[in-house]
């Protein structure tokens, strides 16, 4: 039976080591979820890194992780301390990321993290090809592995291979700065279908694609190395009724079942009087706007006072990356911004900004969605953002309202949010004010309409949809004699 081999930086599963032993515990994220039926219902493979680094590992524990992790139909790619240094920290996380996130003075260009780059790279792709059989596909995630797709391609020309790109695609402008670029580019175009999340990143490809390499590009496809690659937008969306069904449960819930977060939530919101909570969640990243939301919202304090002790900003920011020196700089920053405003408005019995630094469990996540009257998400540059999506699903009063930045790859299917612009201050405090004010009539207008879409366009969706694709480009446009 045919099968489809998944690779991503990351398995689905997280590894722990303890006194010798280990525990294997399958993770529950979008991707692992959306796809779900093309792994575990059919037979599939997902080849990642286990998390564990090679210098951790015994022959024993290795071995031992080896059955854990095929039990649960993965296999792991070995990297040492270097290989994670140079690759994920190094060349993925400074160089990459900055770039595609239109963060040019952040990108750093090791020649030695390149090569070691394009060895993981390569490791990654030896293991597909030790798994791959005649009439398998593969499809491989993200960028920490743009140049597999031609690693495999090179040695399995019948191979059909999916590649999708979770974070923006950056302009040509952008792109044709980087040294590597031609490279980059040339990886990606092993894969026999390239997708993205929005119509905008398809485009900034192509257009790379079209000046960089001088190739033939016609609409959405190019002609290259004797094959056609398809390229397309493949918003990716949400497992939509489990938040739905997880909210659900939750406003029943007894007293007694209640977390504690949710018990101190309740206490603030019954005993001072109609006070309302503002919801932000993101990873400590700098591409989340999390500095500028801070100070956005400081404005919003000063330019509308009589909203001081009536709101409150709860923000979660999940560590992240916290060995790459720009994340610790925005950590402090993070901290010393949301220091010096509670400082500076706290009353005895208001503080403005609730901040956690740390990762909560999804019961946790639940009960802040759930809670909150307004989300205000704003990152200055995002793939997609499935934040938004999340608090939509949870919303199952249809009450509440997004506040969303228009540098997310979502905002382009959520238009009956706040759309704001992370810059622009005066603006994001007005919508924030919009959003206080908002009459529940519009705010159920507005969540009706966009739960109807985030619903329909699930992580289900979005896998199937990818994966019927691939199987069209395959027999179309095969190899051109
Ligand atoms: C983004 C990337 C993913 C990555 C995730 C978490 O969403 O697109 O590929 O897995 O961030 O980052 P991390 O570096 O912890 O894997």
């Amino acid at each position: 039976m045919n099968k489809t081999i998944i690779v991503s930086n990351r398995l689905p599963l997280q590894v722990i080591i303890e006194n010798d032993q280990i525990e294997v515990t399958p993770s529950v994220g979008g991707l692992a979820t959306g796809l779900k039926s093309v792994h575990k219902e059919s037979n599939g493979i997902w080849i990642g890194w286990s998390g564990i680094t090679q210098e951790e590992l015994t022959p024993e524990l290795e071995t031992k992780i080896s059955k854990a992790v095929t039990k649960e139909q993965c296999v792991s790619v070995n990297l040492t301390q270097r290989d994670l240094d140079h690759y994920y920290y190094g060349f993925s996380n400074r160089t990459l990321w900055p770039l595609f996130h239109y963060f040019i003075e952040y990108t750093e260009y090791n020649p030695e993290s390149w090569e070691v780059y394009k060895s993981v790279n390569q490791k990654f792709a030896d293991t597909v090809l030790e798994q791959v059989n005649e009439g398998d596909n593969v499809w491989i995630q993200d960028y920490q592995l743009l140049l597999v797709p031609a690693m495999v391609k090179a040695k399995r020309p019948d191979i059909s291979i999916g590649f999708f790109n979770h974070i923006p695609f950056p302009s040509y402008e952008i792109f044709r700065t980087f040294p590597k670029r031609k490279e980059l580019l040339e990886g990606m175009l092993g894969a026999d279908l390239i997708g993205f999340h929005t119509y905008d990143y398809e485009r900034h490809f192509l257009s790379s694609v079209k000046r960089i390499l001088s190739l033939d590009v016609s609409f959405n496809k190019i002609t290259y190395d004797n094959r056609i690659i398809r390229v397309d937008s493949f918003p990716m969306g949400i497992d939509y009724e489990k938040f739905e069904n997880a909210a659900l449960d939750h406003n029943q819930m007894n007293e007694g079942d209640k977390s504690e977060i949710q018990k101190r939530l309740d206490q603030h919101l019954q005993n001072e009087d109609g006070i309302k909570m503002i919801l932000s969640i993101d990873r400590m990243d700098y591409t989340k706007g999390i500095p500028n939301r801070i100070k956005a919202f400081e404005y919003f304090l000063r330019k509308y006072p009589q909203f001081q002790e009536k709101i409150r900003l709860i923000m979660l920011a999940v560590p992240s990356r916290s060995q790459v020196p720009q994340y610790q700089k925005l950590k402090q920053e993070t901290d010393e911004l949301v220091g010096r405003i509670n400082g500076e408005y706290s009353t005895v019995s208001w503080t403005p900004i609730w901040y956690f630094y740390r990762a909560l469990p999804f019961e946790n996540l639940i009960d802040l969605y759930t809670s909150s009257d307004v989300a205000l998400i704003t990152p200055v540059r995002d793939g997609m953002n499935l934040v938004a999506k999340e608090y939509v699903a949870t919303r199952t009063r249809k009450d509440g309202v997004l506040v969303l930045s228009e540098m997310a790859g979502a905002s382009i299917e959520m238009n009956e949010a706040l759309l704001i612009n992370p810059f622009n201050f005066e603006e994001i405090a007005d919508s924030i004010k919009q959003a206080l004010e908002m009459p529940k009539a519009e705010q159920k207008q507005r969540m009706q309409a966009l739960q109807n879409r985030v619903s329909r366009y699930s992580v289900k969706k979005w896998a199937n949809e990818f994966m019927n694709s691939l199987d069209q480009v395959h027999k179309v446009y095969n190899v051109i004699e």
